[in-house]
């Protein structure tokens, strides 16, 4: 039973002190408390990342959809404990519990729920009517998870056809940084990132798109809005000045619990260059059926008695720009997080490029005032009449 566990734990180091407040200290572990070594079914992943006086639980389950679950506690003596007969049958709530149970200030669960697929006859990047039939994640056959510190990588293919699949990196950080490749997204140690990406799919038509659909499980706020922040500083994501958030509906004043935060853009080749990058499109969040996100998810099961989902879809390309089967790739990347989502500051460049910018033209302008003035006085004094 020992064998199924791995414990991966990260001290982090006393050099860092600068950053203390938001360092937090890791603890992985593969299928904890797991019997069968390992489950046949699929895999559970826990970490635990341990603050001052909180705990966050990330969870991530392969049995069913794959599905992140996040916990928040007010205590860093937390734990989960998982009944495997029940997570298994998927049948009962109670699979998942967090003790005490008290502590709970927050949980959300983002369930990767659907791949949909349409043919764009008339080249409109908009989904019609009549779709190809969906690939329900939860039917495709999912490799064990293969846990290469401090990331996660799940790849399935539809037990239709083995060509072609899609992949899942789960990575959690223990301190603030930046995602090494685009779109580059900022992270602190509050939140993990999820890259999902549709390599070598053989799609259905020769001008196929593809929808990503998620569904988002939450307990008092579910995320039911999507926020659209523009930003004039494309730095770290060449040509893109967006950024959007899922978070839930809140009442005034009242600091953002968890969020969903991604830059609408995918990238069509595993190493992108600029050319391969496509904005990507979210639909309206909409109340879903708790009851079949429950049936479809092993932690949704397991952990919400009563849950209650939003979902949406993400639509990948522009009107104009190259199908699916230009380069059979997609790569499309998000944070889920607790606490208020991070923000870029506005970087050095662009504020040195502002200053060039501005400065230049004004410099100029206040030098040809200066000459135009001096010039001005020379032709008075010359002219003045000689009396
Ligand atoms: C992470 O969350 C904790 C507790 O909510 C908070 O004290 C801390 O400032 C957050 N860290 C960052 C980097 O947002
Ligand atoms: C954690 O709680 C203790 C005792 O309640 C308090 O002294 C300390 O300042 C808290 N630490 C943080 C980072 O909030
Ligand atoms: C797990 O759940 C099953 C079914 O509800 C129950 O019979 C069993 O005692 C539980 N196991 C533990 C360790 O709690
Ligand atoms: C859940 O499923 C298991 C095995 O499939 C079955 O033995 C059990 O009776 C079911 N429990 C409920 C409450 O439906
Ligand atoms: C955590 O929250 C629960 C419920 O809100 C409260 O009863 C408990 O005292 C809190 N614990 C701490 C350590 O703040
Ligand atoms: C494509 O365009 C043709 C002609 O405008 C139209 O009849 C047809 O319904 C369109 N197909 C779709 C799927 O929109
Ligand atoms: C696990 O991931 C690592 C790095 O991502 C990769 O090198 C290795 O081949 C993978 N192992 C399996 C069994 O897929
Ligand atoms: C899968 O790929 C292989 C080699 O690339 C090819 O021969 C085979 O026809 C493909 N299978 C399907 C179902 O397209
Ligand atoms: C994909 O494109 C290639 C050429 O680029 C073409 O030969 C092939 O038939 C296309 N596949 C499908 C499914 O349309
Ligand atoms: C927001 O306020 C309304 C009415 O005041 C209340 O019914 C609702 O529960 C509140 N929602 C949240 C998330 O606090
Ligand atoms: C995603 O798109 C499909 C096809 O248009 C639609 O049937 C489904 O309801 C959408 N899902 C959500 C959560 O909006």
């Amino acid at each position: 039973m020992a064998a199924a566990e791995r414990q991966i734990g990260c001290r982090v180091s006393l050099i860092l002190l600068s950053f203390a407040a938001s360092l937090l200290q890791l603890n992985i572990v593969l299928n904890p408390g797991s019997s069968s070594s390992p489950p046949a079914d699929g895999d559970l992943l826990h970490v635990r990342a341990v603050g001052d006086n909180d705990t966050l639980h990330f969870l991530f389950c392969s049995l069913g959809a794959p599905t992140l679950l996040l916990i928040h506690t007010n205590t860093s003596l937390s734990t989960v404990k998982v009944n495997w007969t029940q997570l298994i049958d998927r049948n009962n709530s109670g699979g998942l519990e967090v003790e005490p149970k008290s502590s709970i200030l927050y949980s959300t669960a983002i369930v990767f729920s659907r791949l949909l697929e349409y043919d764009d006859v008339n080249d409109t990047a908009r989904p019609p009517s009549e779709l190809f039939p969906p690939y329900e994640l939860q039917d495709f056959s999912w490799s064990r998870l293969n846990l290469s510190d401090p990331t996660i990588l799940l790849c399935g293919t539809p037990r239709t056809f083995t060509n072609g699949s899609l992949c899942l990196r789960l990575s959690v950080f223990e301190t603030e940084g930046r995602g090494e490749t685009w779109p580059r997204l900022l992270h602190t140690a509050n939140s993990s990132q999820v890259e999902v990406w549709l390599d070598g799919m053989l799609p259905r038509a020769i001008r196929s798109r593809f929808l990503l659909e998620l569904q988002a499980v939450g307990g008092a706020y579910p995320l039911s809005r999507v926020e659209a922040h523009r930003t004039i500083d494309d730095e770290f994501t060449p040509s893109i000045f967006k950024v959007s958030q899922w978070v839930p509906a809140l009442n005034g004043s009242s600091d953002i619990p968890g969020f969903v935060q991604w830059k609408p853009v995918a990238y069509r080749q595993p190493h992108a260059v600029l050319e391969d990058a496509t904005p990507c499109h979210h639909s309206d969040p909409l109340p879903q059926s708790g009851e079949k996100v429950s049936a479809a998810s092993c932690l949704v099961r397991a952990f919400y008695s009563e849950p209650e989902a939003f979902g949406l879809n993400i639509s990948f390309g522009l009107a104009g720009e190259p199908f699916y089967n230009s380069t059979r790739f997609l790569r499309w990347t998000a944070l889920v997080g607790s606490g208020t989502p991070p923000i870029d500051a506005i970087s050095l460049l662009v504020v040195s490029m502002l200053a060039v910018g501005l400065g230049v033209p004004m410099v100029l302008l206040l030098l040809g005032g200066v000459c135009v003035c001096a010039r001005k006085r020379a032709a008075t004094t010359a002219y003045e009449p000689i009396n």
